[in-house]
């Protein structure tokens, strides 16, 4: 996923909506996009939750050059206007309540300028692989690595487990993840909350369209001039 060829087309979609602004990238992790982001041009800025992952961002770039703001992306606020806010990777679902996410569309279209951009990448919730009665979705089996997923339909609520290989001596470490799925359509009126327009949805970062069998989106929406 870090690799220059498997970010070359979410780069150049990123870039070409950033055009001559500055772009700001919600839980910005590593560095992983922004930093090449920022290699190719485009000046960027960061908001991320965890110091520690900052930290690895700032070993690979300096803070006047890339600056990063520790804070919650759904709250936090950064200085300047921007064409381009983008979130990528599923990481509006690390947001566990509508209250948040919606937080979340309202603090992008805060800093965004007339006419600016805010981008999400997301899975689409696979619940069409939950038969009834089921509760797990397995997403990797193999000798390495176990994982499925869980669901509370109710509250919305996917866990994500993982089982990881460790070592050889047959041991697997555990670990999962908590998050708030949601539908286009929900983020889409999300965005309508925060003043915002569904302007581009696309399945991919090479503008695939997106259909009913699409597994995930890449949504645009526009701040009206
Ligand atoms: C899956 S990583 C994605 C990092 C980066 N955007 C990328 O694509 O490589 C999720 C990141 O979101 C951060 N994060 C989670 N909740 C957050 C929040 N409420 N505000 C800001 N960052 C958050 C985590 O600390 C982590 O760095």
């Amino acid at each position: 996923m870090s690799s220059a060829a498997a970010l070359a087309p979410t780069l150049a979609f990123l870039a070409e909506l950033a055009g001559d602004g500055r772009a700001l990238e919600f839980a910005i992790g590593t560095g992983r996009v922004g930093v090449p982001l920022q290699e190719r041009g485009v000046q960027v800025a960061g908001i991320e939750l965890s110091e520690h992952m900052a930290a690895v961002l700032r070993r690979k770039i300096d803070e006047d050059t890339l600056p990063v703001a520790i804070g919650d992306m759904a709250t936090t606020a950064v200085p300047g206007e921007f064409t381009l806010v983008y979130l990528v990777y599923n990481t509006i679902t690390n947001l566990l309540t509508q209250d948040e996410q919606v937080e979340c569309f309202r603090n992008a279209a805060r800093h965004l300028g007339p006419g600016g951009r805010f981008v999400i990448e997301l899975g689409v919730p696979p619940l069409r692989f939950l038969p009834p009665g089921q509760v797990a979705v397995p997403f990797d089996v193999s000798e390495q690595h176990v994982g499925f997923d869980t669901f509370d339909l109710v509250e919305q609520i996917l866990v994500s487990h993982h089982f990881t290989r460790d070592g050889d001596d047959g041991r697997y470490r555990r670990a999962n993840s908590r998050h708030r799925y949601a539908w286009p359509a929900e983020l889409d009126l999300m965005a309508r909350i925060a003043g915002l327009e569904l302007e581009r949805r696309v399945a991919d970062w090479d503008g695939e369209p997106f259909t009913q069998d699409s597994a995930k989106h890449i949504s645009v929406w526009r701040k009206p001039t």
